[in-house]
């Protein structure tokens, strides 16, 4: 059995923090006089000791969750009938052990019959658009941000709204999951208490084959995180990214096929970004095509930090971004964030606009409308910029940009400021055009913390549309997805810069690129190669527009035909071509970047 807390829960409640116990062969009898001892005692401390049950820490704490939803929580009222004389409930022994831990503490249990779990439950923040038939079999909606626990991505209990049906202890169950739910901090001493008074309470209906075992202990909560092999941050990402694990603990969507009818509607044939899955996530892609529909365009949002010059991994974002540009004939703000890279690289100032300028060549060289095309460069457009992110900033607590951004004591003051001057862009257009526009934003799924942390919070509090996303995987650098998740700047050896030369590219390709065939040629003939581990191979998914092409390349390589330097060879042809028409269109750009430039 194995708990996990997604991110986006923690996140959102950084102290919210869950203990399970695990009973199994527990007697489930009806009455238990033993049991009614301890329940009499339990009623008649809380007669004595308790006067006003909305006074005790712990049910303010869980308060502060209820009351934002305009409720209360159910504890309080379960005091307040036992000190008008009622009784805990009866029931049956193994449902009647929660209700007095509940009591006795004063905390909040879940209790589900064990053969009902599947081997994994996870903890999550809800988004809104669930449902579960609650335990009195009635269908119930949850809230946005109500804390839930789900197996199957279906919810099995709220905090809110309580257990539901198909785990519920039954006068069958035997064994048992005990769940304690807190969504404030919580001592480990004071857990350990709770934990040995709930143990107290189940040993009375033990036998010799009962068996207790905690299957997590506060500090262990973060599991969920710590047990993955993939890191995904704005400023680090390492591993095998798992994308479809990062759509529900960064709380996105998946791009249905139903999402790209829609768009196809309006761009014709979808670029094969979108249906290669290569843009694999969103946020309220929807909502952009509703105002899009209802004659409301919206602005494109996308940027770039100056640590040094492009590579082509930064191109996919950008490309995709020209297309969408070119097919909704919308405006794109483009950032240069030389202040970032200034304060996380070992950079100066002076080299960090300089690189900016620079890398604004490459996006002017794939295409973009100059009439509808504004890049910013945050030192240069401060005077806008910082006036916004000032209205982000004080909506913004340090412990909440914390939990999002994994800030510590040693982190410098200007990043943690900076979060909010990247946050300024998706209220910019609406500030400019003075009415409310929507903002789309493609970058890579890395980028997703400065938009659910920071953007997506503030932007109802300021009077502004949330601005919606649109995600890419990564180009992973020449090592393959094993050695790196993305291409990255800092591993020079493994990527390929957009001002390479093509016998650079090709000696890269031919010496660094990971390879999916076999050891031998003789091998490779008989046993074929694994396109799908090979870069070259996933290189030209990202750059071989044609499909019948790229499933010619797929089948011959894996049925031997082609080569590994066969295949190598196709690729650096792709890329060199690819290269010597950008490399012609970026000499040109520099005569016209200024054409570009939002001044103030
Ligand atoms: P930066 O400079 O790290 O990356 C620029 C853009 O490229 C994406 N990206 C990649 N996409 C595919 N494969 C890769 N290997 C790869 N590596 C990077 C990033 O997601 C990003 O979209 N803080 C940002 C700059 C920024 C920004 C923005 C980015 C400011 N505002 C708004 C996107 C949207 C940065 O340092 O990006």
């Amino acid at each position: 059995m194995k708990i996990t807390i997604t991110k986006k829960l923690l996140e959102k409640y950084p102290n919210a923090n869950f203990i399970g116990i695990v009973v199994k062969n527990i007697i489930n009898e009806k009455q238990n006089k033993e049991l009614e001892k301890e329940k009499r005692k339990i009623e008649e401390a809380i007669r004595k000791k308790i006067k006003n049950p909305s006074e005790i820490k712990l049910v303010k704490d869980y308060n502060k969750f209820f009351n934002k939803f305009g409720k209360t929580v159910p504890i309080q009222y379960q005091l307040e009938s036992i000190i008008k004389g009622k009784p805990i409930p009866p029931v049956s022994g193994v449902v009647e052990v929660l209700f007095m831990e509940e009591m006795n503490d004063v905390v909040m249990l879940s209790g589900h019959d064990l053969s009902s779990l599947k081997d994994e439950i996870v903890f999550d923040l809800s988004d809104g658009s669930e449902k579960y038939i609650k335990i009195n079999q009635k269908e119930q909606a949850i809230k946005p941000e109500d804390i839930v626990l789900k197996q199957n991505n279906e919810v099995i209990t709220s905090l809110l709204y309580g257990p539901d049906f198909s785990t519920r202890i039954t006068e069958d169950s035997k064994d048992a999951l005990y769940i304690f739910w807190f969504n404030e901090k919580i001592s480990k001493k004071e857990i350990d208490k709770y934990i040995n008074n709930l143990k107290k309470y189940i040993e009375i209906i033990s036998v010799k084959e009962t068996k207790i075992e905690m299957i997590y202990g506060c500090e262990e909560m973060e599991v969920g995180k710590s047990e993955k092999d993939y890191i995904v941050t704005p400023w680090e990402v390492k591993g095998d990214v798992d994308y479809n694990k990062l759509i529900q603990e960064f709380g996105t969507k998946p791009i249905t096929n139903k999402l790209l009818k829609r768009i196809e509607k309006h761009a014709g044939k979808v670029h094969h970004f979108l249906t290669r899955k290569i843009f694999f996530s969103h946020r309220d892609m929807d909502f952009i095509l509703d105002q899009y529909e209802k004659g409301n365009k919206f602005a494109l949002y996308t940027g770039r930090g100056p640590s040094g010059t492009t590579h082509i991994g930064h191109l996919i974002p950008w490309i995709f971004t020209k297309w969408l540009q070119d097919k909704f004939g919308v405006e794109l703000y483009f950032q240069i964030v030389d202040d970032e890279k200034f304060l996380v690289k070992d950079l100066t100032l002076e080299q960090t606009t300089a690189y900016g300028y620079d890398n604004a060549l490459d996006l002017i060289a794939l295409g973009f409308d100059p009439k509808k095309t504004k890049i910013i460069i945050n030192t240069e457009y401060s005077k806008t910029l910082y006036r916004i992110a000032l209205k982000i900033a004080k909506k913004i607590t340090f412990s909440q940009a914390r939990a999002v951004f994994g800030f510590t004591n040693e982190s410098n003051i200007g990043i943690i400021f900076y979060t909010s001057m990247q946050g300024a862009p998706c209220f910019l257009p609406s500030v400019l055009k003075k009415k409310n526009v929507p903002v789309l934003i493609p970058a890579a799924i890395d980028q997703d913390a400065y938009w659910r942390g920071i953007a997506r919070d503030v932007a109802p509090k300021l009077g502004y549309y949330k601005p919606a996303q649109l995600h890419c995987r990564f180009l992973p650098g020449l090592g393959g997805i094993s050695e790196d998740g993305k291409m990255s700047s800092s591993q020079a050896h493994t990527t390929i810069w957009t001002t390479d030369t093509p016998e650079q590219v090709k000696k890269k390709i031919m010496k660094y690129a990971f390879s999916g065939g076999q050891d031998t040629i003789e091998n490779h003939r008989k046993h074929g190669g694994n396109p799908d581990i090979d870069v070259s191979y996933q290189w030209l998914t990202f750059f071989e527009e044609d499909d019948k092409k790229l499933e010619k390349i797929y089948h011959d390589y894996k049925s031997g035909k082609l080569l590994t330097g066969e295949l190598k060879q196709i690729l650096i042809d792709k890329l060199n071509k690819f290269l010597a028409n950008h490399q012609k269109k970026r000499e040109e750009a520099k005569k016209n970047i200024e054409k570009f430039m939002l001044r103030d």
